[in-house]
């Protein structure tokens, strides 16, 4: 295992360990030597002890004096550290004795020693020294009976001095000694780790301060800043963090301005943009409301134009102006949905009711386009019920046809719906055309793209119906899919969810037929005298029986004083007075009694707060300029619907 040992231990480490092992040696080596000193000295003096015991016994052992033995044991027993001894004779029997002996060391009964020798057990230093005989000086004087010094080596011992001498004083002398260099190793350890950690602090306490300092430059404090460390490499390390801290401050200052910069940049581009496009929508709203207004009443008074019997060539230039005037209202029409679809202010209103009917109608609206193309448009559908916004399911699958038959050139166009497993339904429209290849299959959704108008010319649309598909499907939460292969014709499908019919009487037939308009009673208000007279004309056309009035309070007039009761009510929205076409059909649905009365709006106005205004009243609004067939289909439905009230109530 690695050990991960900050600086201040590794110094720590560094002083103390040298200081230990010498402490350690010195103790050892002091002790050892003191310890043979003292042994060498009471070894040496235990000789000498011995040693002269032998020379005084030498006589007394010689003459058989055991008494005077006796007084010479008893008087080596003073001396210090003797345990015990014996004084024997040659043959080793005991002359005299004191003290103790260590029975455990050889006997002193045993055979005689030639020469002195030493022997140690446990804490006992046995001496034998043998007690020799010394050569008399007779020739000196007769009546001095001197003793030659010196021993004769050579003559037999006439016994020994067996002397026991107590190593306790040495032992605890060492023990002594012992205690005295633990204690000054101690003393030393205590000494020599105060100076490390000493030390220790003065290296690691700058480091530390240098670290912390980086985690405080670290956690943002730039302005923090090293202190002067003394010299050397911490000095330069010093340094070396302030240089990094400025630098990294230089650096954020820098970035941070350039962000600001980049920041308001932005934002005054977002502002200029938004500006901008403010005054397209602006323009664009006001530009098709002036282009709506005549446009309307253009298309009015060309419908009315082509139910009179006109002279063959009038009646094929009336047809051309009609074809250029639709033309020129579908765009208008594209224009405007994508406008409001992308403004949000279309909300769906979603319904339950019969996926059949609706699909009948739109392959009926759009058989004339097949028979012109030469194609066949079929239909197979299933009884199912679905949840949705009919007008705009109608928008999705009308674009969807009218691109099957505007991109295929022989076969035809099937329009099919089916049961889905997972409780929807499958709404198809197949064809036999040119094909979509996969790469292109996602861009086509785009606005403004097209595959095969390179020159851009406007009889072939603007490339805005898929876009408006596209938008309208994520409005209604419906899955839009597109399989389609080149030369092998394309099938676009949309998934809605499925429900339970409604009950007997909510699909009940319709009491009168449907597209005839003939008798029923329209109250017509538009203040712009011409759109007024060209609405009421092409509603008489059409078998109405038409009250038109050019302000609120004439119509009103008209009604108090007449025992007429429209069924339904046509009026523009924006009018001159105090009253707007919502306050119109309110007042009048109040006059009348008739919370319900069908009634349609007709605005030129394509802004954002007028059309919030009449989502929240749910009257239907058409804008201009209005296609007499829209128009007509939407009077149409608004009274089946009133009469499928009627029919509940
Ligand atoms: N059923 C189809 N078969 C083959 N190509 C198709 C089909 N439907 C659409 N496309 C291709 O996708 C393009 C975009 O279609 P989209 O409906 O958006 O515009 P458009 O039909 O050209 O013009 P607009 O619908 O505005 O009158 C078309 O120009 C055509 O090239
Ligand atoms: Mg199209």
């Amino acid at each position: 295992m690695k050990l991960r040992w900050g600086v201040r231990a590794r110094v720590m480490l560094a002083a103390i360990l040298p200081m230990l092992v010498l402490a350690v040696v010195l103790t050892v080596s002091y002790t050892s030597s003191r310890l043979a000193d003292f042994h060498n000295e009471l070894e040496a003096r235990g000789k000498a002890v011995a040693r002269q015991l032998a020379a005084a016994s030498e006589f007394p052992v010689f003459s058989g004096n055991h008494r005077s033995l006796q007084q010479l044991a008893g008087g080596a027993m003073a001396e210090e550290d003797v345990a015990g001894l014996r004084i024997v004779d040659r043959s080793g029997r005991t002359l005299a004795s004191a003290g103790i002996l260590d029975p455990l060391l050889m006997p002193p009964d045993g055979p005689l020693a030639p020469a002195p020798w030493v022997e140690r057990r446990g804490a006992t230093l046995r001496i034998v020294e043998p007690i020799r005989p010394r050569p008399l000086d007779l020739d000196a004087d007769p009546t001095a009976f001197t003793v030659a010094a010196g021993t004769q080596a050579s003559a037999p011992p006439l016994g020994s001095v067996v002397l026991d001498f107590s190593l306790d004083r040495l032992y605890a002398r060492r023990t002594e000694l012992l205690w005295q260099s633990a204690s000054i190793g101690l003393l030393v350890l205590l000494g020599s780790l105060v100076l490390a950690s000493h030390l220790s602090k003065g290296v690691s306490r700058p480091i530390r301060r240098v670290a912390d300092i980086v985690l405080e430059i670290g956690a943002g404090e730039m302005h923090r800043r090293v202190e002067p460390l003394g010299g050397g490499s911490l000095q330069r390390l010093a340094e070396g963090v302030n240089e990094m801290a400025r630098r990294l401050a230089d650096a954020r200052e820098d970035m941070a301005r350039e962000i600001e910069q980049a920041t308001a940049e932005l934002r005054t581009r977002k502002n200029e943009a938004e500006r901008a496009n403010l005054a397209k929508s602006r323009f664009l709203a006001a530009a098709s409301h002036d282009l709506r207004q005549p446009m309307h009443a253009l298309g009015l008074f060309i419908a009315e134009l082509q139910q009179y019997q006109l002279p063959q060539p009038t009646r094929g230039l009336v047809r051309q102006i009609a074809a250029s005037a639709d033309a020129m209202e579908k765009l208008l029409d594209s224009l405007l949905d994508i406008s409001r679809l992308d403004a949000g202010v279309l909300r769906p209103t979603l319904r339950v009711f019969a996926l059949r009917p609706m699909l009948t109608r739109i392959v009926a609206a759009h058989e004339p386009a097949a028979a012109e193309r030469g194609l066949r448009l079929g239909l197979r559908a299933s009884e199912v019920w679905v949840r949705s916004d009919p007008l705009l399911l109608e928008r999705i699958v009308s674009n969807l046809i009218s691109n099957a038959l505007r991109y295929t050139r022989e076969g035809g166009v099937l329009l099919a719906c089916r049961r889905q497993g997972d409780g929807l339904v499958r709404i198809e429209v197949r064809d036999s055309g040119t094909g979509i290849p996969l790469e292109r299959q996602e861009v086509i959704f785009q606005e403004f793209v097209q595959l095969d108008n390179a020159e851009r010319s406007r009889d072939k649309g603007l490339g805005l119906g898929l876009a408006i598909v596209k938008r309208l499907a994520e409005l209604l939460d419906h899955r839009l899919t597109l399989r389609s292969a080149p030369g092998r014709g394309s099938v676009f499908a949309i998934a809605l969810p499925r429900t339970e019919p409604l009950d007997a009487g909510e699909a009940a037939p319709e009491p009168r037929p449907p597209g005839d308009l003939g008798g029923v009673r329209i109250a017509v208000v538009d203040d712009d005298p011409l759109v007024c007279a060209g609405t009421a004309s092409l509603l008489a056309s059409w078998g109405c029986e038409v009250e038109a009035a050019a302000s609120s309070a004439a119509l009103f007039e008209r009604i108090a004083n007449a025992d007429w009761r429209p069924a339904l009510v046509i009026s523009d929205l924006r009018l001159q007075g105090p009253l707007d076409g919502l306050d119109v059909v309110r007042e009048l649905r109040e006059r009348l009694a008739e919370p319900t009365l069908p009634a349609v709006l007709i605005t030129g106005d394509t802004g954002a707060d007028m059309l919030a205004l009449t989502r929240d009243s749910g009257i239907p609004v058409l804008h201009k300029p209005v296609r007499p067939a829209r128009l007509r289909a939407l009077i149409n439905r608004q009274l089946e619907y009133a009469a499928g009230e009627d029919d509940d109530a």
